[in-house]
Order: structure tokens, then sequence, then C-alpha cells
């Protein structure tokens, strides 16, 4: 395999890795994939060309990792062993993606470390308490791995120094099209669709919406989704014009597809936001050349605000000094291959 690194302005480096059939670009600004090319078909949304001004400016989380936590908590406030804690409230009034000081605007260390058949990045950067109010401090490594088999796998390790939440996620855009197209045509497919709808608050309601039953199919195609009957989903669907929404899948396997492409992911996470970059306007920038559901998000993660709506049995919750470990990975096939 192939490995070649360009640096850009302001410390924001690719590295660009190919295999026979395919190539991917990552970045050490918030440890993102920027682009994922099978012949000359980017199926993620990026900007390799101008990294250095596209990645800073970009409000909608391209590719990034985030965290310390991946969703929404609800106010910015959650209580651990008896503790509240204040975070910041920069979705007001909620806390989305760790705040300001998260892990998708940092300028991670990194080491590559080449193999037979895989190439292993390995991105290291830290969480501090000062820096983002959440308790304690947190060590961390993001790996990814590419391999000959077109697989990118992600690997979190962390440690923290106190008891603290940590969900961390990449928020990367899927849209395996080779024209301009939007995602509706993709299809999500596993033995366990559930949706999970949003509240009032636009938090997750944890009555999840059994797809599978409402379809009769494990089979689900975005724009039919977009335009059910079923008065569920019909009402979440119009709140936020297409999907922002937790799922639960079977075994957290599961594909996304197109007529030519499908996308196989596997996952240790409890649940999976699914976003279909539902309202581009807000971007006023000439690198805004994206038009609502130009992509959908695979945000492998815990629950949204699960420590207000589990407490103690949240699964974000990671204890002192123990090891926290999660994988996600995806592996993209041409069908005609
Ligand atoms: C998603 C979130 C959306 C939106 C997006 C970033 O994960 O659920 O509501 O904030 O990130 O553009």
């Amino acid at each position: 395999m192939n490995i070649n690194i360009e640096k850009q302005t302001n410390g924001i480096e690719l590295i660009k890795i190919e295999n026979a059939s395919s190539k991917i670009v990552f970045t050490n600004f918030g440890a993102r994939i920027v682009s994922w090319k099978i012949d000359d078909n980017n199926i993620v949304l990026g900007n390799e060309v101008e990294a250095d001004e596209f990645y800073p400016n970009n409000p909608f989380y391209f590719g990034a990792t985030v965290g310390r936590f991946g969703g929404r908590i609800e106010n910015g406030t959650f209580k651990l062993n008896g503790e509240t804690y204040q975070l910041e409230q920069n979705d007001v009034p909620h806390h989305l993606h760790g705040g300001k000081n998260g892990l998708s605007d940092k300028l991670f260390d990194y080491e590559i470390e080449e193999e037979a058949h895989r190439v292993r990045v390995i991105f290291r950067s830290q969480l501090t308490e000062e820096m983002d109010y959440y308790p304690g401090d947190i060590d961390l490594k993001v790996i990814f791995t590419y391999d000959e088999t077109s697989t990118w796998t992600i690997e979190y390790e962390a440690i923290a120094t106190k008891d603290t939440l940590f969900n961390p996620m990449n928020h990367v855009y899927f849209n395996l099209n080779s024209d301009n197209k939007v995602v509706d045509n993709h299809v999500l497919s596993s033995d366990k669709i559930q949706m999970f709808p949003l509240g009032d608050n636009n938090l997750p309601v944890l009555q999840p919406i059994d797809l599978v039953e409402v379809f009769g199919q494990t089979s689900i195609n975005l724009g039919e989704l977009f335009e059910a009957k079923d008065e569920r989903i019909a009402s979440q669907v119009t709140k936020v014009q297409g999907l922002d929404h937790p799922f639960e899948v079977d075994k957290g396997t599961f594909t996304l597809s197109n007529d030519i492409l499908t996308l196989h992911v596997q996952t240790d996470t409890p649940q999976v936001v699914i976003f279909t970059l539902n309202d581009t306007t807000g971007w006023k920038s000439p690198m805004n050349i994206y038009k609502a559901h130009s992509g959908v998000t695979i945000e492998t993660q815990s629950m949204p605000n699960d420590i207000n709506l589990l407490g103690e049995h949240a699964h974000s919750i990671i204890k002192a000094k123990q090891p926290f470990y999660a994988k996600t990975s995806y592996r993209i096939e041409n069908k005609m291959s």
C-alpha cells in the first residue's frame, strides 16, 4: 500500500493511503476522514484541496472525531457520583459534540505504522476538565486502520483521571452516488432497525419505532422513509426535514447501499445516529456547495443524553483509570465485482 503526506498551512496535514482499488485521505485536524475514493467516486463529504481553509470553518463536523460526548446533553447539565456538572450550552439550551474545545477542532499528534496488508494511523490527544468542564482529564488515541480489503477501522482507546463521560464518535457523511444526487436513494439494511423518536426538546425518547415491523422488510430506502404514511415516522421526518435520530441495529451490523456500492458497517457501540444534513443554508461561505441530503452520517455512539435518561446505567460513563475501548469499521464493496 502507498502512503503520502501533504503538509498544508496551520499545521494541517493530509495522510493519503492507497490500495489497489481505492484511496483514503485523513487529516490530523480533528482526526478526520477527508476523502475516500473508489474508482474516482468519492463516497464521503469533504475537501482535500483546500482542507486547511475548509475544515476550521466547516460547521457540519465533516468527517471529524467528535467528543468527549458525541450527542446532545440536555441543558448541558448532568449528575455523576452525586455532583452536578454544567457544560457549555453550545446548541442552546443543550450541549452538543463536546463543546467548542472538543476533539473535532484539535490538531492531533500522529504516527503511522505500516504493516504488510494494512496501514495504521495512531492519533493522540488529551482532554482536560479546565477545557471542557467535564470531570477528569482523558488521554486518548484514535486509531484509523486502512487495509487491502478497503476497510476503514476506527478504534478509540482512552484512560481518564476521574470517573467521567466518554462517548466519542466519527461524524463521517457518506454519499455513495457517483453523480451529484442526494442520498434519498440509499438503502439501510439490518435484521433489526429501531428508530428513536425525538421529543419536543430534540432529545431522544426511549420508545423506539420498529421500522422492520412498520415496513415489513429489513431493507429501508431513505426516500421511502421520508415519504412514510405511518404518523409516528412522518411527524419525525417533518420535524427535522429528514433524519437526525438514534437507531439500534442488529448486533451493531448493517449496510448502507445504492445500486452500485455496499458499505458494510460493524460497531460495538450500542446506538448509531443517522443524520441527513437537513439544512445547509446556515453556512455562508463560497465553500458551501452542499444541499440538503447531500450526505448521510453514520455516527456510531451511545444514546444522546444517556446520562440524563439512564443515570448511573448510562453507557457513556467511564471509570477512573480503567481503559476505554470502542471499535467501528466501514468496508466498501462494489456490487458489480
Ligand atoms: C448531528 C446532530 C445534528 C447537527 C449535526 C452537525 O450529529 O445530531 O443535529 O447538529 O450533527 O451539523
